[in-house]
């Protein structure tokens, strides 16, 4: 969703306000805009589209001797993707610029009452109407810090806010409800940002904003006590403007990991990246000594302090969804624990049962997804203990849940999730086989030596497989549909490989459960119709020979996905493209499938010419409903 970077310090502000919206681009944008003060003067410039149309009008505007301003991408809710909705929204005095990630939902009301009071407005945006009632607020408020909390006070729904003013130029004011939110403090310089990486280049020290908080960053003329330097950044209470303690977290990882690395696209050097996540995520859990394996077993300290569950009940969405139905099922096969996995947004709007002893388990990136947090949120109300399976350190998941397991597979810019799938089937193996063994049940032993030795063997197998997704990726591209179909754990993997072909490509792609095929779908089988099936070497692939055999009586094209023949192995696979990824442990087998499917979806869209990295319509953290 929209992206929001903040800076006040010593170095000019603009360019570095351009650089952050930059790497925050690929949250997914449709306009943006700069705030900054320059002479003692707001000066605001927005661009409909692209981040250059933006730089192309800021060419002509002297910005050089600014050193506070806020910047911002918007991906449109209230009102058209155009110039005059485009953020920083300025009050109607122009007392102050602001951006807003997020949406406030009473702002039908506020607009009623500020237009009733004389206000009138520029654009269709809640984040117009959010400023001036700043403004409106300050005429009776004794400072700007006060005025910006009784506004904020006001509006209900989720927020991330920014703002400059005239009256303080070298401030920059931030507050978060229910949308992630930032600071990155450097030496003698602050930022606020959406996220790390629009600042990273400058610090890995960081300070995070918690719900109903607000920060107050940059110099202050006439400031009581201590250096600017070391009272660069404050934090209050949003309800009583109490100070607030929060010490500083030390990111641990670089620019680099925020940087393409020589790879096309950050999805492509994500997928690449997933043998180092499966390494990363296991080390540390799982003996490094093979002899300790039947003793030790898997260690989730984490999760010591907390019972095994009676049930489990996953809430999640889209790829994080995937991620929960797969492991749904060796959570109750390893780790005995009856499990329901469900979309989040359903579950949040459902008033759902749940048992005495049951847990539910937030799956999410980002950490962010506002249907995902609300879904925690009303769990921890019907008084379960809640779990969070994140990525972002830090993040509202991690930080509003009984317990968090991160799954430390790094920064993930790409929009479309790959390596975080991958690590999130990695952390719930092992959640999997930890609460098994908490249980008295044995029998990882064997499995967590390969899956010691499995981020070499996808190492040495994924050059191949790129070449292979490339080479049907060209022979496929012509479609207009796909089916993907998939059994057992394949079935979520199915669903997956159609969701990223789906938002790389805009090829229409179903996931279905093979065996629901003759249920309905297959009437739609004909020769232009391919369907993807994969199909590994587990106990179901004798049942989806058959419905290979299904879709090819019906003159269907079938792409097959599978493994080398293992113990398994019974019927014989004849199909258009037979794609044979190496044996391995039935357990593990999807770590392999998965990246043949992430990179067939990258290969097709990179084929069309599609935007890898940042699809269309889509952003890559939705923190709005
Ligand atoms: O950050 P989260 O894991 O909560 O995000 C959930 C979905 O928005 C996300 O997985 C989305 O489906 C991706 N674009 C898929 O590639």
């Amino acid at each position: 969703m929209c992206g929001i970077i903040g800076y006040s310090g010593h170095r000019p502000a603009v360019p570095l306000l351009i650089e952050g919206l930059h790497r925050l681009e690929y949250r997914g944008y449709d306009s943006s805009g700069v705030a900054f003060m320059q002479a003692g003067k707001l000066h605001v410039v927005r661009a409909a589209g692209r981040l250059s149309a933006l730089e192309a009008k800021l060419a002509a505007e002297p910005s050089m001797f600014s050193t506070c301003g806020i910047g911002h991408t918007r991906w449109a809710t209230h009102g058209a993707p155009e110039e005059r909705n485009a953020h920083p929204h300025l009050a109607r005095g122009g007392t102050l610029a602001l951006v807003h990630n997020g949406i406030i939902e009473n702002f039908q009301e506020l607009r009623d009452e500020l237009t009733a009071s004389g206000c009138t407005f520029r654009s269709d945006t809640d984040t117009e109407v959010l400023a001036c009632l700043i403004e409106e607020e300050r005429k009776r408020a004794s400072s700007l810090l006060e005025a910006f909390a009784r506004a904020l006070r006001r509006a209900r729904g989720a927020y991330a806010v920014a703002m400059i003013s005239p009256e303080e130029p070298e401030t920059v004011y931030a507050a978060r409800l229910s949308a992630p939110l930032l600071i990155g403090v450097g030496a003698g310089e602050c930022f606020v940002a959406s996220d790390i990486p629009a600042f990273l280049a400058y610090t890995r020290d960081v300070v995070f904003l918690e719900d109903g908080e607000i920060a107050r960053v940059g110099r202050r003329k006439g400031r009581e006590g201590g250096t600017d330097e070391a009272r660069a950044w404050e934090l209050f209470r949003l309800d009583s403007l109490a100070p607030i303690h929060r010490e500083v977290t030390r990111i641990e990882w670089d620019m680099q990991a925020a940087c393409k690395d020589g790879y096309k696209h950050f999805m492509l050097k994500e997928i690449m990246e997933q043998p180092r996540v499966i390494a990363e995520c296991i080390a540390g859990r799982v003996p490094a000594d093979p002899g300790r394996d039947e003793a030790e077993g898997v260690s989730l300290p984490e999760l010591d302090g907390l019972a095994v569950p009676r049930r489990l009940r996953i809430v999640a969405c889209g790829t994080s969804f995937n991620a929960g139905l797969w492991g749904a099922r060796l959570l109750e096969r390893f780790g005995g624990v009856p499990v329901a996995v469900e979309i989040a947004s359903e579950f949040r709007y459902r008033d759902p049962l749940l048992e005495e002893g049951e847990a539910v388990l937030a799956i999410s990136q980002s950490g962010e997804t506002a249907d995902t947090l609300a879904a925690l949120r009303l769990a921890r109300e019907k008084g379960c203990v809640t779990l969070g399976l994140c990525n972002v350190v830090g993040s509202s998941v991690a930080r509003e849940a009984d317990a968090v397991l991160y799954t430390q597979a790094g920064p993930e810019i790409s929009v479309a999730s790959t390596k975080a799938m991958c690590s999130q089937m990695a952390v719930l193996l092992l959640l999997a086989l930890y609460w098994g063994r908490r249980r008295g049940r044995k029998g990882e032993a064997g499995l967590l030596a390969h899956l010691r030795a499995l981020p070499a063997l996808l190492d040495g197998e994924l050059p191949s497989m790129r070449e292979t997704a490339a080479r049907i990726a060209r022979a496929c591209a012509g479609a207009r549909s796909f089916f993907y179909l998939g059994r057992g754990p394949a079935y979520p993997l199915a669903l997956e490989g159609a969701l990223k072909l789906k938002e790389l490509s805009y090829i229409h792609a179903e996931g279905y459960a093979a065996g629901e095929m003759k249920h309905g779908p297959i009437a739609l089988v004909d020769p232009e119709f391919p369907t993807f099936v994969v199909a590994l070497r587990d106990e179901f692939f004798p049942k989806i020979v058959s419905n290979i055999e299904q879709v090819q009586a019906r003159q269907g094209r079938v792409i097959v996905l599978t493994q080398a023949d293992g113990r398994n192995g019974c019927g014989k696979l004849h199909a258009e493209e037979i794609w044979t990824l190496p044996a391995c442990r039935p357990e593990l087998a999807s770590f392999l499938a998965l990246p043949a499917l992430q990179l067939f979806s990258y290969e097709v869209a990179d084929y069309l010419g599609k935007d890898v990295d940042q699809p269309r319509n889509l952003a890559k953290s939705v923190t709005v409903e």
